[in-house]
């Protein structure tokens, strides 16, 4: 009899406190037959000590990242996929060994699994709400796919954004597909949605959350409500971890 050794996966950042990631990818392995393969939470509270981290966890074969060290952890990788690198950030790392030594490589799947998520074909102008991580990945994707798009900002001109209160019915017009990339609206504040007018909205409007938590968000409902279409974080949640999944089983 042989004895398979054991790979583990998992996710880092800090605080973990409500992650969906450790029973999504047990329950992908459960399904690929990987029995001995595991999933954990990885809480740390900071980066210092990353390279201790790994020499005392020596099965780990791959990790997501999340908030705060998507951009903080590209200082740590020896290799940077290139959409990663225009990107800034890193969400999927994949570790390979031998003996003693390791090489880290980071790529960004939240870009892809946004593309892949919903059909965005109807659409020329994007109004993207935000200015972070996410937001950084989502406007990446819309340029591959020949999306022009506007940033909007709590700080005016912050990356040439323009500020909620510039977005006038004009904006809301000539912008048919609007994605919030902040976390406004995310559980517990589940009541909350980002400042437009709404009112300008109109059937040809696509109004994209990236939140999933809530899966039917207060933006979506301002969206219904107007009778645009809505899309949750969902979807992009499942594509982005199943890019992961790949990266991890081919090379991790
Ligand atoms: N569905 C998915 O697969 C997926 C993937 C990645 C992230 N997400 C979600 O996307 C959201 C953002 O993630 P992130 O990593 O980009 O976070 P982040 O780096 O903290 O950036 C969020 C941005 O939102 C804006 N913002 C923050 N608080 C705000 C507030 N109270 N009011 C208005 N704007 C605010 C800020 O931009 P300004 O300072 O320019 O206003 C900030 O840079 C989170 O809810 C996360 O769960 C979902």
């Amino acid at each position: 009899m042989t004895t398979q050794m054991k790979h583990t996966f998992g996710l880092i950042g800090f605080p973990l406190e409500h992650s969906w990631s450790p029973s999504y990818f047990q329950n992908r392995f459960r399904e690929l037959g990987l029995k001995t393969t595991d999933y954990q939470l990885f809480s740390i509270k900071s980066l210092d000590n990353f390279s201790q981290f790994l020499a005392t966890t020596p099965n780990l074969r791959g990790l997501n990242v999340t908030i705060p060290y998507k951009q903080s952890i590209l200082t740590y990788l020896d290799t940077i996929d290139p959409a990663a690198r225009e990107i800034g950030a890193v969400n999927t790392i994949t570790i390979e060994r031998s003996g003693d030594d390791r090489e880290l490589t980071g790529y960004n799947t939240d870009a892809d699994g946004f593309a892949l998520s919903a059909d965005f074909s109807k659409h020329t102008n994007a109004l993207v709400l935000g200015t972070g991580g996410a937001s950084k990945a989502v406007t990446w994707a819309l340029q591959k796919m020949g999306i022009s798009f506007t940033l909007v900002s709590r700080s005016r001109y912050k990356n040439r954004a323009i500020s909620y209160s510039d977005v006038n019915e004009a904006v809301m017009e000539s912008h048919t597909l609007i994605i919030n990339t902040t976390p406004v609206g995310m559980f517990p504040n589940t009541d909350d949605f980002p400042s437009l007018p709404y009112r300008c909205l109109t059937s040809q409007h696509l109004l994209y959350d990236l939140v999933y938590n809530p899966e039917i968000t207060a933006f979506m409902k301002q969206g219904m409500t107007y009778g645009a279409s809505v899309q949750s974080g969902l979807s992009m949640l499942h594509h982005q971890a199943e890019l992961a999944l790949k990266l991890f089983l081919d090379e991790g």
